[in-house]
């Protein structure tokens, strides 16, 4: 009789289709064979389970649809399989959406995190070994700079838009439990993601998107607002990081040093691409739109904690980022 295979560690990664998840999922697969993933995704407009394919067949892997508000779905994850770590990323993303309907913001962000933690709570209470909720968050918890300093893992919460201020209250949530029920967790907040697999509707891949299509691309108010990018695989490298080395009860900022106007940026895609179709002075198609309500200024990390704590640091320059994104999305049929 074949025995059953036994692995050194069940994880549940949450938003495992969406466009980070999607990332880590297959770091995690295919890294640690010792490891078994499991992925809760409710597969929203923003997941793409074919990014996915060619780990669906691996046997320390597997897909559940599903919601994270779904709490009979969630006990019978941990009843299946012996869970005893978390990795959540499940959420809304889209600033502008949470602008739109900040409810489903509220539901799946707050919402969906307590039901979690709640499960999770329950499962671990009388259970020995290591467990570890770690909490995929954002830097824009913390709202928006001025011109100079940085965003340290000490700065303030003071969320500006329905979907940072559903983030910040699902890392609250986080914080009480850990005090309340000496709950296991970490928390990363991270600066700006880009890198292939990232919806449409996100800067870098709807430039991209425009340019191809010969279409206005669209800049908030100036362009002048800043935002602080990362490779989203230098992301990945940093959760593994803290995920493996990190202090439970800590917070890790998570960022590149690098910051860019979105004007320039934009400016900067439209000719990396026009060097690479052969097309010219595509950045005539930047059109200025009324700015996003409420839009943060500037985003700016200070990543020293977890470079000195944990030796982490980003590999990807955003001149190497941003060929490796734009050539992927260049290698996708026209949307
Ligand atoms: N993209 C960034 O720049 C960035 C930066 C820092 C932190 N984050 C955080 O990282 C996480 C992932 O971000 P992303 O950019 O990959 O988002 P994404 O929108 O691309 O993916 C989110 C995924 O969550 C799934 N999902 C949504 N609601 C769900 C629910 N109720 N139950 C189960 N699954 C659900 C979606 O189907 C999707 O696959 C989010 O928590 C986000 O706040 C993102």
């Amino acid at each position: 009789m074949l025995k059953k295979k036994i692995f050194d560690k069940y994880i549940l990664i949450t938003g495992g289709a969406g466009f980070i998840g999607s990332h880590l999922v297959k770091h995690f697969v295919n890294k640690y064979k010792n490891y078994f993933i499991v992925n809760l995704d409710k597969l929203t407009y923003a997941s793409d389970l074919n990014y996915l394919s060619d780990i669906d067949e691996n046997e320390n892997y597997s897909f559940i649809e599903g919601d994270i508000c779904d709490l009979k779905l969630l006990n019978n994850i941990f009843i299946k399989f012996p869970i005893k770590y978390i990795i959540h990323l499940a959420a809304e993303s889209h600033v502008d959406n949470s602008i739109k309907n900040p409810l489903n913001f509220i539901h799946t962000n707050i919402l969906g995190t307590v039901n979690l933690l709640e499960v999770a709570r329950e499962k671990w209470a009388n259970c020995s070994g290591q467990h570890l909720f770690y909490n995929i968050s954002t830097d824009e918890v913390y709202g928006s700079l001025g011109k100079d300093g940085f965003f340290t893992e000490n700065s303030s919460y003071l969320p500006n838009s329905p979907y940072s201020a559903s983030k910040a209250s699902a890392d609250h949530f986080i914080r009480a439990y850990g005090k309340t029920y000496d709950f296991p967790y970490i928390i990363s907040n991270c600066s700006n993601n880009y890198g292939p697999h990232q919806h449409l509707e996100k800067l870098i891949p709807l430039t991209i998107n425009c340019i191809r299509a010969k279409k206005n691309i669209p800049i908030y108010g100036k362009g002048d607002s800043v935002r602080d990018w990362i490779y989203v695989l230098d992301h990945i490298d940093a959760v593994d990081t803290v995920f493996h080395l990190g202090k439970t009860s800590e917070t890790y900022n998570i960022g590149s040093n690098n910051e860019w106007t979105n004007l320039v940026l934009v400016n900067k895609i439209c000719d990396l691409v026009d060097e690479k179709l052969g097309t010219k002075n595509s950045s005539n198609l930047i059109s200025f739109v009324s700015d996003r309500p409420g839009h943060d200024k500037r985003y700016a990390i200070d990543s020293s904690k977890i470079i000195q704590e944990l030796n982490w640091k980003p590999k990807h320059s955003m001149i190497k980022g941003l060929n490796l994104t734009i050539d992927w999305y260049l290698s996708q049929p026209p949307s």
